[in-house]
């Protein structure tokens, strides 16, 4: 063996003694059962190497969510014990008859587990993850995550492709859509919702599904935002920004982890030792299993970091990926590598002992069959509700001058314009599972319920396709215009081809010649609402100069329909918030809120000011645009308005040593005043920035969130607290500490807003 291969080994072996050590301090409690454990080691101990071997592999059984691969003669793999897993069976059927030859014709009789890409619901479609994610609201979401895992499990799928909790900053990555948008400590809270959601009380129970957290890692920050494409960063960047939602994670008790599809500074995610070994086993002692992403392995090949698909099972297993899906790798060259020694033993059964682990945990030995009788087929009325309220409250209000929304009770005629008005299959977004688009209420149908019910006229018309060129309908979405007291143009994406995996896009406009109908649309002069379908954030300064109101809904889901014209007539506030920066032209891209200074910032050192772009020379500017977006991290309106007076702080200066010891804290409040002439719901935001530290700190990070509700007139004090999970930095040996400088402190709406008060940390 090369040094090089010994030092790997022992690297392995290392964390595998120090995962058992450091798990026992998690919070992981299905992965720690002293009965799990012996009922795994019982197993193993009779497990011959190619079944050992045959638990690793995965494979889909029909529909390819990846470039085609597959095998064939699957039922005779089972019964020889060369398959652990399928992803991408959905007949519950189907599920059984595999599973059948699992447990009655395979020799040791091991339950396969059946995976699924469950993003955001199984049957009931609910809106995208980007959109549950403005709804800064965890709770929420691990309810949408427990019915998807409901309605999945109840078709036999114990194991979902979920969370994905990449950070994402490039809104021309497609993949933007899956996630909880560009922040950390948001992302580490939603991610720690899905798993919650999904894995429930007990993964034992027939509901629960293992959650997938995807995908490892760093996988959002793709230079150019172009898909797969590579990334290259600084191991505080890794640490601060793309690994905290894993961790909090991991820290929730997550069962697995997707390694990604990106290399990291050159090596590939899949084959990256110092991410799926040191920092996940080792430091975080994960106790779960890894599964490759689709081909992942294989394509190491194409990486440039194996030159034979032998080399590259080898790189992708000795780094810490536990499970091939599709490549095919693990089948054919595991045996002969171990063989050849290349591969200790020792590790194909730590491999092993992780996927036996959470077979067990979730119960599969025990009840590997599902209740074809139960299968969810057709939406509970319960979750069409629950998907009515995750939209609404999904839904980001952009813009309102004049109080344009909600629409007067006695508006006379609507006009209804766009090719998203009625698009029943747009509303499912990316990755819609089993979702149906003929389950879908679009915007259109629910505006006719209403029309009739409240007696006011409806006039549609298409106007375009999403990526229309023609302007053949722009007459009569003129016409229909003119005629109309207020105008609704509902407008964006085509959900399927611009937004998800391998959907990226170089230009973030609306698409096709929508701003043209747009523009003639406007032109009529009517109040006018664009309601906006994207998985992205866009460009929209162009349309937002045409409009009067901008209502972001993303891909909202089966109750797209309902949910808009609830909020729209102001039965319902919007409640949603950015979590996304909306950038005002492409070329800002990449932006986000939790920037550095730089030492040319356009605003000057006063970090307390709120920013305002600058025209001088010299600075980090660009000479054609501001450097503000259009609509920052945090932003949304409502239909009552809110004041925020400057913050307070409890203390002057705080004990750099108290706060570290854990024996300090700072409690900050600020007083928030219902200005409006609403009730209504604020989320009140909490930022920081830090200044003298030994590295340089972003201008603003996130660092807490609460929703208050006044009544208008009302004013409610909101406090926060920071300590030392707040504000220590990450040091290069991997520890955490504060450190002295001055704390900057604002409680405001979003992140471009408020004042900021002033703490000496000494
Ligand atoms: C590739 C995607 O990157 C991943 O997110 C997904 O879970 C797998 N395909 C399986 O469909």
């Amino acid at each position: 063996m090369s040094k090089i291969r010994i030092a790997l080994v022992v690297l392995l072996l290392w964390s595998i003694l120090l995962t058992s050590f450091v798990s026992a301090q998690t919070r992981q409690s299905w992965t720690n059962t002293p009965e799990i454990e012996r009922k795994v080691e019982a197993l193993l101990k009779q497990m011959t190497l190619e079944e050992k071997i045959g638990q690793l592999n995965q494979y889909s059984y029909g529909m390819p969510t990846g470039p085609g691969t597959g095998r064939s003669k699957v039922e005779e793999a089972i019964q020889r014990g060369e398959i652990g897993s399928f992803l991408n069976v959905t007949d519950p059927a189907l599920s059984n008859r595999l599973q059948h030859i699992a447990m009655e014709q395979s020799r040791l009789k091991i339950p396969l587990i059946f995976g699924l890409d469950v993003i955001h619901g199984y049957r009931t479609t609910f809106p995208v993850p980007l959109a549950l994610s403005a709804t800064w609201d965890p709770p929420l979401v691990q309810r949408v995550s427990r019915i998807a895992a409901e309605e999945a499990t109840s078709s036999g799928i114990r194991w979902t492709f979920s969370p994905m909790v990449d950070i994402a900053r490039d809104p021309r990555w497609g993949r933007i859509v899956e996630g909880a948008g560009e922040d950390p400590y948001l992302g580490s809270m939603m991610a720690r919702a899905y798993v919650r959601g999904y894995q429930g009380e007990n993964l034992n129970d027939a509901h629960s599904m293992a959650a997938c957290a995807k995908h490892y890692v760093a996988y959002g920050a793709a230079e150019a935002g172009r898909d797969y494409n590579t990334v290259d960063m600084s191991e505080r960047q890794l640490r601060e920004v793309y690994l905290p939602p894993f961790h909090a994670a991991v820290d929730e008790g997550v069962a697995t982890l997707m390694a990604s599809f990106n290399s990291i500074n050159g090596v590939p995610a899949s084959a990256n030792q110092f991410t799926l070994t040191q920092v996940l086993r080792g430091e975080w002692g994960f106790r779960g299993f890894v599964v490759s992403d689709w081909g992942s392995v294989g394509e190491l090949i194409p990486h440039g970091v194996a030159n034979d698909l032998a080399t590259a099972a080898r790189k992708g297993f000795l780094a810490g990926v536990d499970m091939d899906m599709e490549s095919n790798a693990y089948f054919q060259h595991l045996a002969g590598i171990i063989k050849a020694g290349q591969v200790p033993q020792a590790a194909l059964d730590q491999a092993v002992r992780r996927i036996l682990r959470v077979k067990f945990a979730l119960g599969l030995f025990d009840q590997p069959y599902v209740d074809e009788k139960n299968a969810v087929t057709t939406l509970p009325a319960a979750n069409v509700a629950a998907a009515r309220d995750a939209a609404e409250k999904s839904f980001v209000l952009l813009k309102n001058d004049a109080a344009m929304l909600p629409l007067q009770k006695g508006v006379r005629t609507v006009a209804l314009i766009g090719p998203l008005a009625d698009s029943a299959h747009d509303m499912l977004g990316a990755w819609s599972a089993r979702g149906d688009a003929k389950d879908v209420v679009t915007l259109k149908a629910a505006l006719e319920k209403r029309a009739e019910r409240d007696g006011f006229r409806l006039i549609y018309a298409k106007g375009t396709e999403i990526r229309g060129t023609s302007d053949a309908g722009f007459a009569d979405a003129a016409a229909a215009a003119a005629q109309a007291d207020v105008v609704l143009l509902a407008l964006g994406e085509d959900a399927s081809w611009m937004t998800g995996e391998a959907a990226s896009r170089a230009f973030i406009d609306l698409p096709g010649n929508q701003q043209q109908l747009l523009e003639r649309v406007a032109a009529a002069g009517k109040p006018t609402a664009l309601v906006l379908f994207s998985g992205r954030p866009l460009a929209l300064t162009p349309a937002a100069a045409r409009v009067n109101a901008i209502i972001e809904a993303w891909s909202p889901g089966v109750q797209a329909g309902p949910a808009l014209e609830r909020v729209l007539f102001g039965e319902a506030a919007p409640y949603g918030r950015l979590t996304v920066t909306f950038p005002r032209s492409l070329g800002q891209v990449p932006i986000y809120h939790s920037v550095l200074n730089t030492g040319r910032p356009p605003v000057g050192l006063d970090l307390t000011r709120p920013p305002t772009d600058s025209n001088e020379k010299f600075k980090s500017r660009y000479v054609d645009e501001q450097n503000v977006p259009l609509y920052p991290f945090g932003f949304g309106l409502t239909y009552t308005a809110f004041d925020y007076a400057a913050p307070q702080a409890d203390a002057k200066e705080i004990s750099v040593d108290q706060l570290n010891a854990g024996r300090a804290k700072l409690s900050i409040t600020a007083e928030v005043k219902n200005t409006g002439p609403r009730r209504g719901e604020e989320l009140v935001q909490l930022y920081i920035g830090l200044r003298g530290t030994s590295v340089a700190r972003p201008v603003r990070q996130l660092k807490g969130f609460r929703r208050i509700a006044l009544a208008p007139g009302e004013s409610q004090r909101v406090e926060f607290t920071i300590g030392r999970e707040e504000l220590a930095i990450w040091q290069r040996d991997t520890t955490y500490a504060v450190e002295p400088g001055e704390l900057s402190i604002w409680i405001a709406p979003n992140a471009q807003s408020g004042t900021a008060v002033t703490v000496q940390l000494r």
